[in-house]
């Protein structure tokens, strides 16, 4: 081995570069069984009919979602197909009116409003939302405040309206429902309005 020899480098940023793409590869592969509906971290669709909680597991330190018992959503149970095509409708919705424009979805997005990584599970539904609205169920509080975010305010910063109709509002809960079972690996750690934003 002679390391004036520039086919020593040359071999070495060919072996390099190989083993990283074989890393890469694995990488890829791995992160794709993790965060598709089904894998390792993100449930099927039709969890939606399931209930969902959080709370803190010990060993990770940190808060994991719990999924069991039936809570179904509006009244219905979903099949796989039919939440599927729910999760198409809320997603579409979510990407048209640009909610990411003032939320984060996963930390991506825009700081102005809370993350809704977690939202369905924000206590502030049976809190502050179900007695404001009047309504039954968190999902139907979730739809009359994503109906009418300008009725229903409680901070000092407000959502517009936008102008979704109850079938819009219904697929975005359907979704943050969803989204909430996720396991995240603990993010974000709390729910709702950041308190150093006013
Ligand atoms: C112009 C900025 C803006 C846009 C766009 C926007 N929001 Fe909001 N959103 C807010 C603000 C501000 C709040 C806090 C309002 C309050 O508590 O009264 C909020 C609150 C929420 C909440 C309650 C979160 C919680 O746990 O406190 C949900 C859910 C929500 N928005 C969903 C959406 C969805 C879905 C969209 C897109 C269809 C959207 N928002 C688009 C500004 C926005």
């Amino acid at each position: 081995m002679d390391i004036q020899d520039p086919e020593f480098w040359k071999a070495g940023a060919v072996s390099t570069t190989v083993v990283m793409l074989v890393v890469l590869a694995f990488l890829t592969i791995d992160s794709l069984q993790a965060t598709r509906a089904g894998g390792s971290h993100v449930p099927t669709y039709d969890v939606i009919n399931d209930q969902i909680g959080y709370r803190y597991d010990w060993r990770r330190h940190e808060d994991v979602p719990t999924i069991g018992g039936e809570q179904l959503l509006f009244g219905k149970r979903y099949t796989e197909a039919q939440a599927t095509a729910l999760m198409v409708k809320g997603k579409l919705v979510i990407q048209s009116r640009a909610c990411m424009d003032c939320h984060t979805f996963f930390g991506n997005g825009a700081y102005y409003a809370p993350d809704l990584t977690k939202a369905w599970l924000d206590p502030a539904w049976q809190q502050i939302w179900m007695p404001m609205t009047g309504a039954k169920t968190r999902a139907d509080a979730m739809v009359m405040f994503l109906m009418n975010p300008e009725k229903y305010p409680t901070w000092n910063r407000q959502m517009p309206n936008l102008a979704l109709s109850q079938e819009e509002a219904r697929a975005v809960v359907a979704y943050l429902k969803w989204m909430s079972a996720i396991d995240t690996n603990g993010f974000p750690a709390n729910f709702g309005k950041p308190t150093n934003l006013r």
